[in-house]
């Protein structure tokens, strides 16, 4: 299974034309990357603006709204991010839900409404520091887990991307270990598993995601288990970007 690199730029840069040159920098770097599928996610307003002509490379956004359309302030509809060319939808990420007050249940909605489009959700989940000092991390990890996929057909969750997403470890530099990273995946798949049976197992891709950083890329890499990396303080370098997507080549 192919490896996946995805960037998150969350809210960054601040000028359209500081993204466009971080665009044009990352066309030139990424032309010849065949090992690994590649994701950009830039704020929704770099989104237009931001087409790669590379088939491995596709654009993604950090989050969507259920409803197609409507009297909804301030939302941008899965359907709006479909029309402009995005494949993958990022979903439930933790400054969504910690800073912004997101729960499970509309990460739910989201994942059926990108799922409708034949979009890609990535689902995020991770355990908070105050969880895992409580030894909570399993029991955070699985609530989360069957909370944002209820309701999911159990034929549509192989094509859910999960992404292992330790709250403690994001932009924090103390990035969570490969062996952690590895366990957690594997209760992922047994979770699956249990809720959807053999197939859905089957084709699941499970991500890491927190302070990664070209030095410690290739230690998640190297676990089949791991199907690639959620990449935010580190993707706003698009020279570091490239470097941890080339080091999928060893793979
Ligand atoms: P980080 O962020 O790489 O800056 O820790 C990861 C994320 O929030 O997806």
């Amino acid at each position: 299974m192919k490896k996946i690199i995805i960037a998150n730029w969350k809210c960054n840069p601040t000028t359209s034309k500081e993204a466009q040159k971080m665009i044009s920098f990352l066309k030139q770097g990424l032309k010849k990357v065949k090992k690994a599928e590649v994701v950009i996610c830039p704020p929704f307003v770099y989104l237009a603006s931001s087409k790669f002509q590379e088939s491995r490379v596709k654009l993604g956004s950090q989050d969507c709204f259920w409803e197609e359309k409507g009297a909804f302030t301030g939302e941008i509809s899965a359907k709006m991010l479909k029309d402009l060319g995005v494949k993958y939808v990022i979903l439930g990420h933790s400054e969504r839900r910690y800073i912004f007050g997101e729960t499970s249940e509309s990460v739910a909605k989201k994942v059926k409404a990108v799922l409708n489009l034949s979009l890609t959700p990535i689902v995020c989940i991770g355990e908070t520091l105050q969880d895992r000092k409580e030894t909570k991390t399993f029991q955070v990890i699985e609530a989360q887990l069957k909370q944002s996929l209820q309701g999911i057909a159990k034929n549509q969750i192989n094509k859910v991307i999960l992404a292992y997403e330790p709250v403690w470890a994001i932009g924090t530099g103390n990035n969570c270990s490969s062996d952690e990273a590895l366990t957690v995946s594997l209760f992922l798949r047994k979770l699956i598993l249990n809720i959807a049976g053999r197939k859905a197992v089957q084709g699941l891709r499970i991500l890491y995601g927190g302070s990664v950083s070209v030095d410690n890329a290739v230690e998640y890499l190297q676990n089949d288990s791991i199907n690639g990396l959620l990449v935010g303080g580190a993707s706003l370098d698009s020279k570091e970007f490239i470097s941890i997507v080339k080091s999928v080549n060893g793979f």
